[in-house]
This record gives C-alpha cells, structure tokens and sequence, in this order.
C-alpha cells in the first residue's frame, strides 16, 4: 500500500493531512470526501459541476487543465491562477506533500 499525504487548509489556516492511496486509481475529489470534506460532487467526478472546486497552494506541477476542465473553471464567479478541478486530479506520488484549499473562489 504507497500513500502520500495531501493537506488541506482549513478556515483556521492549519493544515489537515490527509492520507491518499496512490495505487487505487483515485481522484483528489474521492479522497477528500471519503476524508469527510463536504463536497457535493454531483456529476460524480464528470468535470461538470464544478462542487470539488479546489486552490492549489503548493507550488507542485499538476498537468494542465483539460479543454473540459478549463471550461467550468472559467465559468465560476471568482477563481484564481490556481483553481483546479479536484475529480480532474489523479493521486499520483507526485502529489505528495500538495497544500489545497477547497471551495477556493465560491
Ligand atoms: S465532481 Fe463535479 S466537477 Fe468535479
């Protein structure tokens, strides 16, 4: 079992670590809810509803957002530079250690 820690800041500003399975094929939208964050995900990781809205605060490299991915983005009232989409997200080892806050911009 390879997992990485994820950590996500809280309103308070601390931050929460979260233990992320690499090996099962996740999204960062699947962790964090099984983790209990509330996200709604209602398109069920579709890049459709835009509820696993995300700020990355790390400076890791995550691959582009897709052309779908983009699209919501673009359509939310306030996002950042590095507003991401959480179901876009794949736990890959690379993540770890990777800061976000959620509902970034809603
Ligand atoms: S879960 Fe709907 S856009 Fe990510």
């Amino acid at each position: 079992m390879s997992d990485i820690k994820v950590f996500v800041q809280e309103p308070s500003g601390s931050n929460t670590p979260v233990d992320a399975p690499t090996d099962m094929g996740l999204n960062l939208m699947e962790v964090l809810k099984a983790s209990g964050y509330p996200i709604a995900a209602t398109c069920g990781g579709m890049a459709l509803c835009a509820t696993c809205h995300i700020e990355v605060l790390s400076d890791h490299e995550l691959p582009p957002p897709s052309d779908d991915e983009g699209y919501m983005l673009d359509s939310l009232p306030a996002i950042t530079d590095h507003s991401r989409l959480s179901c876009q997200i794949k736990v890959l080892p690379n993540l770890d250690g990777l800061v976000v806050k959620l509902g970034a911009g809603e």
